[in-house]
Protein backbone atom coordinates (compact mmCIF):
# COMPACT_ATOMS: atom_id res chain seq x y z
CA UNK A 1 0.00 0.00 0.00
CA UNK A 2 1.39 3.32 -0.95
CA UNK A 3 2.39 5.90 1.96
CA UNK A 4 1.47 9.69 2.38
CA UNK A 5 2.81 12.01 4.49
CA UNK A 6 0.39 12.82 7.10
CA UNK A 7 0.53 15.48 9.17
CA UNK A 8 -1.94 16.58 12.04
CA UNK A 9 -2.03 18.14 15.29
CA UNK A 10 -1.72 16.12 18.25
CA UNK A 11 -2.38 16.83 21.44
CA UNK A 12 -1.12 20.47 20.66
CA UNK A 13 1.92 19.60 18.70
CA UNK A 14 2.57 19.23 15.31
CA UNK A 15 3.00 15.90 14.11
CA UNK A 16 4.08 14.50 10.51
CA UNK A 17 4.30 10.61 9.60
CA UNK A 18 4.27 8.12 6.80
CA UNK A 19 1.26 6.23 7.02
CA UNK A 20 -0.29 3.71 4.59
CA UNK A 21 -2.94 5.38 2.50
CA UNK A 22 -6.01 3.13 4.07
CA UNK A 23 -4.56 3.73 7.75
CA UNK A 24 -7.48 4.17 10.03
CA UNK A 25 -6.70 6.97 12.44
CA UNK A 26 -6.97 4.11 15.71
CA UNK A 27 -3.07 2.59 14.05
CA UNK A 28 -1.48 6.16 13.63
CA UNK A 29 -1.87 6.95 16.97
CA UNK A 30 -1.23 3.84 18.81
CA UNK A 31 1.74 2.23 16.56
CA UNK A 32 3.30 5.11 14.87
CA UNK A 33 2.79 8.06 17.67
CA UNK A 34 2.90 6.37 20.70
CA UNK A 35 -0.23 7.49 21.82
CA UNK A 36 -1.33 3.33 23.20
CA UNK A 37 -3.60 4.85 25.64
CA UNK A 38 -6.70 5.27 23.03
CA UNK A 39 -8.14 1.25 22.88
CA UNK A 40 -9.91 -0.90 20.28
CA UNK A 41 -12.50 -2.30 21.26
CA UNK A 42 -14.89 -4.01 18.02
CA UNK A 43 -13.15 -2.14 15.78
CA UNK A 44 -16.75 -0.81 14.15
CA UNK A 45 -17.85 2.11 15.41
CA UNK A 46 -20.08 0.16 17.84
CA UNK A 47 -18.06 0.52 21.74
CA UNK A 48 -16.30 3.44 21.84
CA UNK A 49 -12.88 2.82 23.47
CA UNK A 50 -11.04 4.30 20.64
CA UNK A 51 -12.93 7.59 21.13
CA UNK A 52 -10.71 10.75 20.45
CA UNK A 53 -11.26 14.04 20.16
CA UNK A 54 -11.05 15.71 16.37
CA UNK A 55 -11.50 19.31 15.82
CA UNK A 56 -12.85 19.23 19.31
CA UNK A 57 -15.52 16.75 18.64
CA UNK A 58 -15.72 13.32 19.67
CA UNK A 59 -15.33 10.75 17.19
CA UNK A 60 -14.56 6.60 17.05
CA UNK A 61 -10.95 6.56 15.65
CA UNK A 62 -11.42 2.99 14.50
CA UNK A 63 -13.98 4.56 11.89
CA UNK A 64 -11.86 7.78 10.99
CA UNK A 65 -9.27 7.18 7.61
CA UNK A 66 -6.42 8.56 8.93
CA UNK A 67 -5.66 10.87 5.92
CA UNK A 68 -8.94 12.36 6.97
CA UNK A 69 -7.16 14.65 9.97
CA UNK A 70 -4.34 15.59 7.60
CA UNK A 71 -4.22 19.77 9.09
CA UNK A 72 -6.44 19.02 11.72
CA UNK A 73 -6.61 18.64 15.67
CA UNK A 74 -6.46 15.39 17.70
CA UNK A 75 -6.26 15.09 21.33
CA UNK A 76 -6.01 11.87 22.88
CA UNK A 77 -7.04 10.03 26.62
CA UNK A 78 -2.93 11.24 27.10
CA UNK A 79 -4.05 15.23 26.83
CA UNK A 80 -6.54 14.72 29.58
CA UNK A 81 -4.85 15.25 33.51
CA UNK A 82 -4.66 12.73 35.56
CA UNK A 83 -7.34 14.06 37.65
CA UNK A 84 -10.14 13.63 35.57
CA UNK A 85 -9.76 9.85 35.45
CA UNK A 86 -9.27 9.90 39.60
CA UNK A 87 -12.48 11.92 39.90
CA UNK A 88 -14.09 9.58 37.65
CA UNK A 89 -12.88 6.28 39.11
CA UNK A 90 -13.51 7.59 42.90
CA UNK A 91 -17.15 5.66 42.20
CA UNK A 92 -15.77 2.98 40.90
CA UNK A 93 -16.01 3.60 36.74
CA UNK A 94 -13.32 1.59 35.72
CA UNK A 95 -12.81 -1.89 36.42
CA UNK A 96 -10.96 -4.05 33.34
CA UNK A 97 -10.81 -0.35 31.92
CA UNK A 98 -10.93 -1.17 28.20
CA UNK A 99 -13.87 0.69 27.74
CA UNK A 100 -12.00 4.10 30.61
CA UNK A 101 -10.16 6.26 28.05
CA UNK A 102 -13.52 6.41 25.37
CA UNK A 103 -15.14 7.00 28.80
CA UNK A 104 -12.32 9.48 29.69
CA UNK A 105 -12.68 11.52 26.60
CA UNK A 106 -16.25 11.80 26.16
CA UNK A 107 -16.23 12.99 29.91
CA UNK A 108 -14.26 15.96 29.55
CA UNK A 109 -15.70 16.79 26.01
CA UNK A 110 -19.23 16.97 28.35
CA UNK A 111 -17.31 19.08 31.11
CA UNK A 112 -15.96 21.22 28.17
CA UNK A 113 -19.38 21.81 26.89
CA UNK A 114 -22.39 21.15 29.21
CA UNK A 115 -24.75 22.94 27.51
CA UNK A 116 -25.34 19.61 25.26
CA UNK A 117 -26.59 18.47 28.56
CA UNK A 118 -29.64 20.66 28.87
CA UNK A 119 -32.92 18.57 28.42
CA UNK A 120 -30.77 15.18 27.52
CA UNK A 121 -30.61 12.11 30.09
CA UNK A 122 -26.75 12.25 30.97
CA UNK A 123 -27.45 8.20 30.05
CA UNK A 124 -28.39 9.16 26.58
CA UNK A 125 -24.71 11.25 26.06
CA UNK A 126 -22.91 8.55 27.00
CA UNK A 127 -24.80 5.70 25.26
CA UNK A 128 -21.97 5.70 22.59
CA UNK A 129 -19.43 4.26 25.21
CA UNK A 130 -20.05 0.50 26.33
CA UNK A 131 -18.89 -1.46 29.41
CA UNK A 132 -18.79 -4.55 29.86
CA UNK A 133 -18.16 -4.76 33.32
CA UNK A 134 -19.64 -2.02 35.64
CA UNK A 135 -23.77 -1.84 34.50
CA UNK A 136 -23.43 2.02 33.63
CA UNK A 137 -24.29 2.91 37.25
CA UNK A 138 -20.73 3.49 38.74
CA UNK A 139 -19.99 5.26 35.16
CA UNK A 140 -22.84 7.98 34.97
CA UNK A 141 -22.13 8.38 39.19
CA UNK A 142 -18.16 8.97 38.34
CA UNK A 143 -19.43 11.57 35.04
CA UNK A 144 -21.68 13.07 37.21
CA UNK A 145 -19.00 13.46 39.54
CA UNK A 146 -16.77 15.16 37.75
CA UNK A 147 -19.44 17.24 35.94
CA UNK A 148 -20.08 18.39 39.35
CA UNK A 149 -24.25 17.04 39.55
CA UNK A 150 -25.60 16.08 41.93
CA UNK A 151 -28.24 13.42 40.54
CA UNK A 152 -28.67 11.61 37.61
CA UNK A 153 -30.03 12.62 34.50
S1 LIG B 1 -13.03 0.27 18.71
FE1 LIG B 1 -13.82 2.04 17.82
S2 LIG B 1 -15.88 2.12 18.40
FE2 LIG B 1 -15.15 0.22 19.19
S1 LIG C 1 -14.64 -1.35 32.90
FE1 LIG C 1 -14.45 -3.13 31.65
S2 LIG C 1 -15.43 -2.55 29.81
FE2 LIG C 1 -15.83 -0.92 31.13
Amino acid sequence: MDKIELSFTLNGREVTQAVPLDARLLDVLRYDCGCTGTKEGCGEGECGACTVLLDDLPVASCLVPAFQVAGRSVETVESTGASLADDLNETGAAQCGACTPGVVMTTRWLSEHPEVLEGVPLRMMMGGNLCRCTGYDAIIAGVNRVLGREAEA
